[in-house]
Formats: structure tokens, C-alpha cells, sequence
């Protein structure tokens, strides 16, 4: 086997599905632009999504690429030998081209040919599909695999839990996998130990997925109309594999940024077990946070959808960081040590090289003060905790004041032996948000509690401005106040600059064609868990628990909203923006009337 660091793994791959007929095509932003059920790009597949339901993509029906992902379902796991909340995937496609007989045998070409990777084929394992009752027992794989010179013992049939892939959101294409794994060579640790087992002696390190199925909302799986191919190899996983690391961090993708966290902290890794484990948790969250901000769309931290996430892991990247002892400032020359590594894979990072650093360094200033008023707050807290558990009035207290994540509380609260009344958390959180609607619909008469003709239009106006908006800024857009009168609507979102005359033009031109398509409006109640899995943008508060309305305009927006609503776009008229200015600090006001 050959030692090979992540650029060079890069380039081979890319360039052996070259040889063989693929388009090596660029890496998808990480915000979906096509999936409303998820919030980031999970897989190499996720934003082929189009072309593996049918749709003829513009550079073939064989494609690799290298693509930015995350993942923030194991964020709690970060810390451990290789768990990240951002990767890099590699893979191939057959968009109703090649099948098993291919991708099989170029897998293993791949995996095993001196000049790519030269892994001993004995040192190979497999898994294929078991079978049930929505596809077949994978036969011919196994063939397949035993053709290339797979003997029986290394090839595994497993069922549809470890067996059979995707969607990536609640609803899109999938199908049975099999799974390559490296064997460690290490003794089994039971009869029944295999590549399902997490002992530690196989490795996974690629998945290819035979993509026949589509899944529907009522769960069931119809055919898909052409058969594909979907593979996905984890960058950082696969060179810790093949060069028989202990962790991704020791990869050319970590080592200069842990090099660069004890240069700050003074403190070596690989000392303390905690403070190797706060070392990898910043490299991995600072790396994320970069690739976030430095997206082709790209998001800024908020508290709603992916802005949220982004304000998560910089948060605690940042409370790591003091744990350690490196103080503010320092956060954004990591994130710029990264830009240094990847731009020239990334080009994006390069042109939003100032970006990054400036809302990094913005967050982290505003984090900074309440984090230490904070965590002296939370000492106050625990030392009169009844019962071992922080109440829910505290917790909300906590974000409120202090700025907490919920999950930064839970975690601190861990720490101590103490757990969190998320519920009653969640309680306050929905009772605080109600009391400022409230608040804002008594102040304005004339608003949202006199439901005449044109208050109900101005306010599905209202909606279309929000979703345009967000088309022309991106996603930081989210909504801070909303008033409407008879004659207009006034809409306060954040935004950290004024609107150029020409975003403004293209925003009101986007609402007026919404307009002129005559959309149905359609109005939903489902759980606000469902509304937020479909898309749906709202307040944040209301992601818990309850009942929503979500009102529907065809492909332009998703809201949760109490309504009223017109029926139809058609009736709302010319919409006209008359001014946008400043509300308070990143925040901006739209005022616009329908004619
Ligand atoms: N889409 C497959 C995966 O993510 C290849 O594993």
C-alpha cells in the first residue's frame, strides 16, 4: 500500500473516472438549491438529485467530482478519531449509463491497481444488499465482486440498516449499496463480527450505491426511470485509512491547523486527552464555519436554518478556544490558515477571503463579553440547582442574556453531572416569542388584527418579498418585524449592508413575476418538525412541538405563518418597492405598496 496525502487522492481519483468517460465537474455550493427537505449538502449525489431522477445534465451521463459536505447530525461525536461536521467526498455517477458491472470493477481497479491505491485485494471487504421486501438480495454484485478475485469469507450481505442508501433528504432517489471496506488485519471480536461491527477492524471507505428507487412521501419506493450509479469515497477517512492513521487530524488536511491551535494555546496535542479533544473540536468547527461563510452562497451566523447552525459551531469553537487559553482575535487567523490550504481546490474561498474573517471575527466579538458573564452566571446557577437539573426559565435566560445555545447549556450542564429542562426550555422560548407578537400586533393598529382586502394581500406580498429577497441576498435574510397597514407593508430582515439600487430593482421584479404567474396559495398544518424538514422558513421559536400552518406559493415560498392569506398571487396587483433603509445595526427596512 502507498502512503497518499489528500491532494494527491484528490487528483487520482479525479483523473481515473476521467480516463474513464466522466466530466470532472465543480464542487455544488453547501447550500442545497434544490432540496428543501435538508439544510446543507450532505452527499456528493444531493445536488445531482435532478439528473439522477432524469433530467439530462449539461456535461454528460458520467460525472465526478469532489464535493463540500456537512453533516451536524454527530456534532457530539467530534473530538473522536473521525468524526467531522464538514468533509469532502469523492465521487462517480452513471446518470442511466454503466450499472453494477462497471462500477464494480473500477471500484476494485481503483482500490487495488499499483499505480492508484495498491491495496492488498486480502485486504479488502465488501458488503452487499440481504434483500427484503422493497428490492431484491444483491446476487450479482457478489458475482461481480467474487470475479475480480473476492473470495466468499471477505463479501457480506447485509439488510436495508447498513445495506441501502439515501435519500439524502425525506423524499428523492436511493437504492441497495455495496460498501468497501479496509481490514485492519486485526482478529475478529465475535462469530458474527463483519463490516456492520464498529470493533474497529473494518474500515469503511466507499459506497457504491445502485440508485434505481425513488422514495415518496408516504415512504413507499417506486422504480426510478433510468438506473444509476452513485458513489461516494470520504476524502479525510480514507487517507487516515489508507496511511493507517490514528485520526483524521494527523492527515495534511489538520496537521497545519492543529500545528496552528498549539502555537496559539501554547499546550501540545496529544498530551491531555481533553485538551487534544477541545484542539480537534476547533480545528473541526473553524474549518466548517470557513467553508459556511466562504460558500459560493454561502450563510452568516443568525439564529434561524443554516445561519444557526454556522452561530453553533462558531460558539463553541470559541468556548474551546478560551478552555484553552487563546483569546479572542485568534479564531479568524485559523479560518485563514485554511483558506490558504483549500483555495486552490475552492476558488470561492479566495474571493470571500475578507468575508470570512470579518463575520468571524464580528461573532466572535459579540460572543466574547457573554460568554465570560455567562459561564460566571452559569457558576451562580449550578451551585443552587435542585434535583440535578437546570430549569427551563434559567436555560432560556441563559440564550436570552447570555446568548447559550440551548445546546451549549446542555453540554456545559453534562459537564457537571447536570442535565437541562429542554422542554421547559422550549416553553419559554414559544411563551417569549408569542408575548413580542403580540406586542407587535397591538402596537400597530390597522396591522395583521384587521384582516381587510388589502392587509390580507400586502401580507402574502409580504411572504413573496421575504422569499425574493433571500433569492437575491441569500439566506442570511430572515425576518425581524413584519407591519402592515392598509396602504403598505413594512418588512425589517437582517442583512449586514444597505441594498444596492439594482438588488432592489432585481428583488422587486422577482415578486412581481411571482405575481404575474398567478400561484395558488395553500395553506398546511402540519408539526412545525415536518414544516422545518419541507423547507419551511419562520421563526425559529416556533420549531418546537405544536401544530403550524405553512403557507405554500408554488416554488417561490414556504412559510410558516398564522395567515390570512389571498388565494391566489394573481390578485395582489403591482408590487412597488418605495424605500429600503436602516433599521437598527444589521438590520435593513423594506416599505412597499401594492398598486
Ligand atoms: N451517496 C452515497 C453516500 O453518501 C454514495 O455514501
Amino acid at each position: 500500500m502507498k502512503k497518499i496525502n489528500a491532494k494527491d487522492l484528490r487528483s487520482l481519483y479525479l483523473d481515473f473516472f476521467n480516463k474513464k468517460g466522466h466530466a470532472v465537474i465543480r464542487s455544488a455550493s453547501l447550500i442545497p438549491e434544490n432540496d428543501p427537505t435538508v439544510l446543507f449538502t450532505t452527499a456528493g449525489m444531493h445536488p445531482l438529485t435532478p439528473y439522477l431522477l432524469g433530467q439530462k445534465h449539461p456535461a454528460g451521463n458520467r460525472l465526478t467530482d469532489v464535493q463540500k459536505c456537512v453533516r451536524t447530525g454527530d456534532i457530539d461525536e467530534v473530538g473522536d478519531a473521525s468524526h467531522c461536521t464538514f468533509f469532502e467526498m469523492l465521487g462517480n455517477w452513471s446518470l442511466g449509463d454503466y450499472f453494477k458491472k462497471e462500477a464494480i470493477s473500477w471500484s476494485f481497479e481503483f482500490l487495488t491497481s499499483e499505480k492508484y491505491l495498491n491495496i492488498p485485494v486480502d485486504r479488502l471487504a465488501v458488503s452487499v444488499f440481504a434483500g427484503d421486501d422493497d428490492a431484491p438480495r444483491d446476487e450479482e454484485s457478489a458475482q461481480l465482486w467474487q470475479a475480480c478475485g473476492l473470495k466468499k469469507e471477505q463479501i457480506f450481505y447485509l439488510p436495508k440498516k447498513n445495506n441501502w442508501w439515501g435519500p439524502a433528504g425525506i423524499t428523492g432517489p436511493c437504492g441497495p449499496d455495496t460498501e468497501m471496506f479496509f481490514d485492519t488485519g486485526k482478529p475478529k471480536c465475535s462469530a458474527q463480527c463483519g463490516p456492520q461491527c464498529d470493533c474497529g477492524k473494518y474500515l469503511e471507505i466507499w459506497n457504491d450505491v445502485f440508485m434505481q428507487y425513488n422514495k415518496k412521501e408516504d415512504g413507499t419506493f417506486e422504480p426510478l426511470k433510468q438506473k444509476n450509479v452513485d458513489t461516494g469515497m470520504g476524502l479525510e477517512r480514507t487517507v487516515c485509512v489508507i496511511n493507517g492513521y490514528t485520526s483524521v487530524y494527523e492527515t495534511d488536511l489538520f496537521s497545519g491547523a492543529i500545528k496552528c491551535i498549539e502555537e496559539m494555546s501554547g499546550k501540545k496535542y496529544g498530551v491531555d486527552e481533553n485538551q487534544t479533544k477541545a484542539m480537534r473540536i476547533i480545528a473541526d468547527h473553524v474549518r466548517t464555519a470557513t467553508f459556511m461563510l466562504g460558500d459560493q452562497i454561502g450563510v452568516t451566523p443568525s439564529n434561524v436554518d443554516q445561519g444557526y447552525v454556522l452561530r453553533r459551531l462558531i460558539r463553541r469553537a470559541i468556548r474551546f478556544m478560551r478552555q484553552l487559553g487563546i483569546q479572542k482575535g485568534e479564531m479568524s487567523k485559523l479560518a485563514m490558515h485554511y483558506v490558504d490550504l483549500y483555495q486552490e481546490v475552492y476558488t470561492e474561498l479566495k474571493d470571500n477571503r475578507q468575508k470570512i474573517a470579518d463575520e468571524i471575527n464580528k461573532e466572535e466579538e459579540k460572543f466574547s463579553k457573554a460568554l465570560e458573564q455567562g459561564i460566571k452566571e452559569f457558576e451562580r446557577v449550578i451551585a443552587k440547582v435542585q434535583n440535578g437539573t437546570i430549569d427551563g426559565q434559567t436555560a432560556f435566560r441563559l440564550y436570552d442574556t447570555f446568548g447559550f445555545p440551548i445546546e451549549m447549556t446542555v453540554e456545559f450542564a453534562k459537564e457537571k453531572g447536570l442535565a437541562v429542562d429542554e422542554k421547559g426550555f422550549r416553553e419559554k422560548f414559544a411563551e417569549h416569542q408569542k408575548k413580542s407578537q403580540l406586542g407587535s400586533e397591538q402596537r400597530f393598529k390597522g396591522g395583521l388584527a384587521d384582516h381587510s382586502e388589502q392587509t390580507t394581500k400586502l401580507h402574502t406580498a409580504t411572504h413573496l418579498l421575504q422569499a425574493a429577497l433571500r433569492k437575491v441576498l441569500g439566506n442570511e435574510v430572515a425576518q425581524k418585524g413584519s407591519n402592515i397597514t392598509e396602504e403598505r407593508l413594512r418588512f425589517d430582515f437582517s442583512f449586514s449592508r444597505p441594498m444596492t439600487k439594482e438588488e432592489v430593482e432585481q428583488t422587486q421584479k422577482l415578486v412581481n413575476e411571482a405575481i404575474k404567474r398567478k400561484m395558488t396559495v395553500v395553506c398546511e398544518e402540519m408539526t412545525v418538525e415536518q414544516a422545518k424538514a419541507q423547507g419551511a422558513i419562520g421563526l425559529f421559536g416556533d420549531k418546537y412541538g405544536e401544530v403550524v400552518k405553512v403557507y405554500t406559493i408554488g416554488d417561490f415560498s414556504k412559510e410558516i405563518c398564522g395567515g390570512p392569506h389571498a388565494s391566489n398571487t394573481g390578485d395582489l396587483g403591482e408590487f412597488v418597492i418605495t424605500k429600503e433603509q436602516s433599521s437598527s445595526s444589521g438590520v435593513r427596512r423594506i416599505k412597499a405598496e401594492l398598486r
